[in-house]
C-alpha cells in the first residue's frame, strides 16, 4: 500500500471524524487503533454521516514498532491521535505516560525512518494548565496540572525536537475541548457535555464538580477534525505549534443552563467536590490558525449542542441505558 494517510487513534471520538473527513476529501485512510476507548462502530457511524466508506482498521498498539513499520510504509501523512485520557492518568499515571509520551516517540521514529512526508501530532490545551492570562496564545506557559497534560507535552516536545534536530516535517496542533457525536459519556473517558446532555434527556441532575465557575473553550468535533486536517497538511505548517479553539469562554454553570435550554429539560444541578487536578480556566487565542492557516470553526455552541441532541435521538437508545456506563467520579475508577 502507498499514498495512504494513517490516523492513529482513528477509531476514537475525534479520530473517527477525522478519518471520515479525510475520506470525503479523497484520501485513502488507515485507522490504527487498539480499541482501548475507540470502536469500529465510531468509524462506521462517522463514515455513514459523511457518505463515505469506513477506513481500513488496523487493530494494534501504537507502541508496537513492527506494526508501525508495516502501517506507515509508503504513507503520505500520519495524524497521531492515539492516547489515554486525563482521568485515566489520575489512576494509571505510568501507563498513561507510556502510551502518550513513549507512544508518540515511537510513532515519530517509525514515521521518520520511513520518510513519511508529514507527521501531525495532535496535542491538547491541557498542556497549558490553568490560564495565567486569557486568551491563551501558543506562547502561554505550559504548566500542565495532570500526568495526562504532562505526557502530551512530552509527546509534542518530541515532535518539535524531530523538526529541530532532523528537519523532519512535524506539526503540533493543540485542540481545546471538543464535543459532538461519538463523544464519550462512559467510564473514565466521560466528558462534561455528553454527560450533561444524557442526564438532561434522562431527567437526572447535572453533576458539577466544584463551584462551576471553571471555564472551557468548546469546539464542535467536525470543526476540530477540519482544523487538524487543514492546519496539519498546510504546506507552511512544518515546525509550527497551533491552537485550535473557538475563542468563546463558557463557565460550566452557563453550560448547564444552555444544556437545559437546548434539551428543554429543567433538571437541577448537583454539586460535588472539585476534581483533582481540574484546570480552572481555558480560552484559546486561535489567531495563528486563522491568520496563517485560514482555519476558523463554523459551528456555534448552541447549534453544536442541538446537533448532539439530535444525534442521540437518532441512535434510538434510552439515555438511561447509556448512562448505566457513566462513572460519576470517573477518576476513582469503576
Ligand atoms: N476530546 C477532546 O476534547 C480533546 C481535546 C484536546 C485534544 N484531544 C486529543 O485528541 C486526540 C483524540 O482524543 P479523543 O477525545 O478522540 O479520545 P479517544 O479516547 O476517543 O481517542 C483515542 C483513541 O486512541 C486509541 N488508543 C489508546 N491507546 C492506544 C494504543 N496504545 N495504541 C493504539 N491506539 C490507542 C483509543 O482506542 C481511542 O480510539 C487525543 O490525542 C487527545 O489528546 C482531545
Amino acid at each position: 500500500m502507498s499514498g495512504h494517510v494513517v490516523v492513529t487513534g482513528g477509531a476514537g471520538f475525534i479520530g473517527s471524524s477525522l478519518c471520515a473527513l479525510l475520506a470525503a476529501r479523497g484520501e485513502r485512510v488507515v485507522a490504527l487503533d487498539d480499541l482501548a476507548t475507540g470502536s469500529p462502530a465510531n468509524l462506521e457511524d462517522a463514515a455513514a454521516e459523511a457518505g463515505v466508506a469506513p477506513p481500513e482498521l488496523v487493530r494494534g498498539d501504537v507502541r508496537d514498532e513492527a506494526l508501525l513499520a508495516r502501517t506507515f510504509a509508503g504513507a503520505r501523512a500520519v495524524f497521531h491521535l492515539a492516547c489515554l485520557g486525563v482521568r485515566h492518568s489520575l489512576r494509571q499515571p505510568v501507563e498513561n505516560h507510556d502510551v502518550n509520551a513513549t507512544g508518540t516517540l515511537r510513532a515519530l521514529e517509525a514515521a521518520r525512518r520511513r520518510d513519511v512526508p508529514r507527521f501531525v501530532c495532535v496535542s491538547t490545551s491541557e498542556v497549558y494548565g490553568t490560564a495565567r492570562h486569557a486568551p491563551m496564545t501558543e506562547d502561554h506557559p505550559t504548566l500542565p496540572h495532570t500526568v495526562y497534560g504532562a505526557s502530551k507535552l512530552a509527546g509534542e516536545g518530541y515532535a518539535r525536537a524531530y523538526h529541530l534536530t532532523w528537519g523532519y516535517p512535524t506539526v503540533v496542533v493543540r485542540p481545546f475541548n471538543a464535543y459532538g457525536p461519538r463523544s464519550h459519556h462512559e467510564g473514565d473517558s466521560g466528558e462534561v457535555i455528553p454527560r450533561f446532555v444524557l442526564r438532561a434527556l434522562a431527567g437526572r441532575p447535572l453533576v458539577v464538580f466544584g463551584d462551576g465557575a471553571q471555564t472551557r473553550d468548546f469546539t464542535f468535533v467536525e470543526d476540530t477534525a477540519r482544523g487538524i486536517l487543514e492546519v496539519g497538511l498546510h504546506p507552511d505548517a512544518a515546525g509550527q505549534t497551533v491552537n485550535l479553539g473557538s475563542g468563546a469562554e463558557l463557565t460550566i454553570n452557563a453550560l448547564a443552563d444552555l444544556v437545559r435550554e437546548v434539551t428543554g429539560r429543567d433538571v437541577p444541578v448537583e454539586r460535588q467536590a472539585p476534581r483533582p487536578g481540574d484546570v480552572l480556566r481555558l480560552l484559546a487565542d486561535s489567531g495563528r490558525a486563522r491568520e496563517r492557516f485560514g482555519f476558523a470553526p463554523r459551528v456555534g455552541l448552541r447549534e453544536g449542542l442541538e446537533r448532539l441532541v439530535a444525534w442521540y435521538r437518532r441512535q434510538g437508545v434510552d439515555p438511561a441505558v447509556l448512562l448505566a456506563r457513566e462513572v460519576v467520579r470517573a477518576w476513582e475508577g469503576p
